[in-house]
């Protein structure tokens, strides 16, 4: 070799083993790539002068191969820009611009059998996303997945808002501790409502874990497009405050099946000096693919009532019978008189939701099956076309079309996946016959029949394989008990929302969440997505004969500001006709708030503490403010600098009354009308658990 050329050779070397450095659009942030001299890839994240992750390990170790955990060499960089908009089906806004920097490190074993990976980091300025990806290559086809090394080192005892990591359930009120002190344990033994699994590692918090400096910055971490792989969990280590991914297993303990060419999810680390800013983040969704569905008028958003609260509240039953045993002389279920979904009653909520301009109506148990769904681990005991006798299903399909009121069908599956996916297809054929354009299902229990989690990789895929089959009979989809969103809805746009964390019905059915949880929520579980909250209770105390000293959390105004500050383009509104008849002022902004929107603006945030939202209006210039608080009472100055210049309108403010207390005064209220413009500043006085919701409708000719 002449002497140039092998200089030039040695050049390349020293060039492909040194650590790389690139940077956001405006560098704000800055991520340095590296191998250490074992050849042990790690990475390095800085905001300005800020670390936000020290170096941190990267790596995948695979059964039966050496893994890519070290002996890597560099064989390839590249880096690249991008910028781009993109329009959504629905949202919180109308575009949203993807701008960021890549680079792309290819690495290989450097002794044989010299398996290849590759690493993909995109800078934004609001964050880093970054994933393993594993190319078409000779010597790696099918593999297994038994770990992932990814480190989150981070630079200090934040203050963390986190819940356990458990396999199967994301149920669990938010604890804010330092890292030091997470420690779940108690926790989840304490776990109430579900027969879970948990995680045996003590250390484990769920994603999206949100975290806090002690010099003010804001971290929040999870994960984008999570596809064909487990969900990520993050276990602590007290004393360094490193995090290092954990894996959900299968039933067998294997973390995830693959084959080249695949990847694995984006890992997420969403970043600011501002808490306001995590939330305006589309860090998630932009890392998401574009929308796999092309043809998307049928994609509605929409608000809901429906006959549900009633059995939460044990007013009413699931069950048509009290036992699937209790069978008269020619075999037919006893009914026991206490069935919530019969006809009659079922018009009632249509009759309630036409008259109120409240699109959706949800029906559960309307099907066969409940006298024995629960705890039993039997399958087949839904099919999800049979309905009770008392339900008319061609009755009530005739009343809600002459109403102009859109079915919403439910599919509890118990936990029984694999009997689903056979019923898939029949079952969404009856709902076309019937003209249910949506579905709400769920998972409660244990995964049946091999004992899945319902985060481990063979339920992620499941999720999937529900929301494609939906698109393909033009169905959209709410799943309850399932894993938390990872902005997947961008590429199932019919996807429209999950449950997946712990909603207000925990208010009917144990001693519910404390005040400030809906202040976390946004910060945590829906940074990946909408959830299904069901807002809206107005009854707020005495609602279960048999519970007296069960009461929700918040003031009556905070039930209405949710609507606006936890974003779903699915918004149920969730107490029963009469309770809303009590109260039909305060239901007005209910009536007329929007679950699809053209722009928001986070005006004030703090995790735990408080949360100001404003959103426009799809196509209108209206806008929609909420305003909640914890269990302190706070004043909240807002700016209406977001209205349009010059612009009349009529702000009609729900606020707490005189005297508000989540706990002793809930229900006082006071609705006021004030004309303002862009230069007016309202001042929102929040009792403690209270909140306030404002609508602000341009006045014609009010220019
Ligand atoms: C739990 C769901 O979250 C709830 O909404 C549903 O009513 C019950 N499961 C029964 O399916
Ligand atoms: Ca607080």
């Amino acid at each position: 070799m002449k002497k140039s050329a092998l200089l030039l050779c040695l050049l390349i070397i020293s060039h492909l083993s040194q650590a790389q450095t690139i940077y956001s659009p405006s560098r704000k942030l800055a991520l340095t790539f590296g191998l250490s001299p074992a050849g042990e890839p790690t990475y390095k994240l800085t905001f300005g002068p800020k670390i936000v992750l020290k170096t941190s390990r990267l790596g995948i170790l695979i059964q039966d191969q050496p893994g890519f955990a070290r002996g890597l060499t560099v064989v390839r960089r590249d880096s690249s820009q991008h910028d781009d908009t993109w329009t959504l089906v629905w949202g919180e806004t109308k575009t949203i611009r993807n701008h960021y920097q890549e680079l792309a490190v290819t690495l290989q074993q450097a002794a044989p059998p010299r398996q290849r990976v590759v690493l993909r980091f995109r800078v934004f300025d609001d964050g880093l996303g970054f994933r393993y990806e594993f190319p078409t290559q000779p010597n790696l086809k099918y593999f297994t997945v038994t770990d992932e090394l990814t480190e989150f080192a981070l630079a200090g005892d934040h203050k963390a808002f986190w819940i356990p990591g458990d396999y199967d359930t994301n149920e669990y009120p938010y604890t804010t501790s330092r890292l030091s002190e997470v420690d779940n344990a108690a926790l989840v033994k304490a776990s109430t409502a579900l027969p879970v699994r948990a995680a045996p590692d003590a250390q484990a918090v769920a994603t999206p874990l949100m975290l806090k400096s002690v010099e003010g910055l804001y971290v929040n971490i999870h994960e984008a497009a999570l596809v064909n792989y487990p969900a990520m969990q993050l276990h602590v280590d007290r004393a360094s405050y490193c995090l290092t991914a954990r894996l959900v297993p299968d039933a067998v303990g294997t973390k995830a099946y693959l084959h080249a060419p695949d990847h694995t999810p984006w890992r997420t680390v969403v970043v600011s000096d501002n808490a306001p800013a995590i939330l305006a983040s589309r860090l998630i969704l932009n890392l998401n693919e574009p929308s796999k569905i092309t043809e998307t008028s049928w994609i509605k958003p929409m608000k809901f009532v429906g006959v549900w609260w009633e059995m939460q509240v044990g007013k009413s039953t699931w069950s048509y019978a009290n036992s699937a045993d209790t069978l008269d002389a020619t075999g037919q279920l006893v009914p026991h008189g206490r069935h919530g979904a019969n006809t009659a009653n079922v018009k009632r909520y249509i009759d309630f939701a036409a008259a109120h301009h409240i699109p959706g109506v949800l029906v559960e148990g309307w099907n066969v099956g409940w006298e024995d769904w629960f705890g039993n681990w039997k399958e087949g005991v839904f099919d999800f076309v049979t309905p009770y006798p008392d339900f008319n299903v061609a009755e009530i399909q005739q009343y809600a079309k002459s109403k102009g009121v859109s079915m919403i069908m439910h599919h509890e599956t118990s936990g029984a996946a694999t009997n689903y996916e056979q019923h898939l297809d029949t079952a969404y054929r009856f709902m076309n016959r019937y003209g249910y354009p949506a579905v709400k299902t769920g998972y409660v229990g244990r995964i049946i029949p091999r004992g899945e989690h319902h985060d481990g990789q063979w339920m992620v895929n499941h999720y999937l394989r529900v929301a494609h089959m939906a698109a393909q009979h033009h169905v959209t989809v709410d799943m309850h008990e399932s894993v938390r969103p990872t902005g997947l809805s961008r590429t199932y746009p019919n996807w429209l929302a999950n449950e997946a964390g712990r909603g207000n019905e925990y208010n009917a059915f144990s001693t519910g969440s404390p005040p400030e949880h809906e202040t976390i929520l946004p910060f945590t579980r829906l940074m990946g997505g909408p959830m299904d909250y069901t807002p809206g209770i107005f009854k707020l105390k005495n609602y279960e004969p048999n519970h007296p000293e069960r009461q929700v959390h918040t003031t009556l105004c905070k039930q209405l500001a949710l609507y606006v500050t936890l974003y779903s383009p699915l918004q149920m509104a969730a107490d029963l006709p009469e309770n809303y008849s009590e109260h039909p002022d305060a239901f007005q902004f209910i009536e007329d708030v929007p679950v699809d929107w053209d722009d928001t603006r986070i005006l004030a945030a703090e995790p735990g503490d408080y949360l100001t939202t404003v959103r426009k209006a799809k196509g209108k210039d209206e806008w929609y403010l909420g305003s909640i608080t914890d269990e302190n009472a706070r004043q909240q100055p807002i700016k209406l600098d977001f209205l349009t210049p010059g612009q009349h309108y009529e702000a009609i403010i729900y606020a707490d009354g005189k005297g508000a207390d989540w706990q002793q005064n809930p229900t006082a209220y006071q609705i006021t009308k004030q004309v303002v413009t862009s230069k007016s500043v309202l001042t929102l006085r929040l009792a403690p658990g209270g909140g306030a919701a404002v609508s602000f409708k341009p006045i014609a000719g009010g220019q």
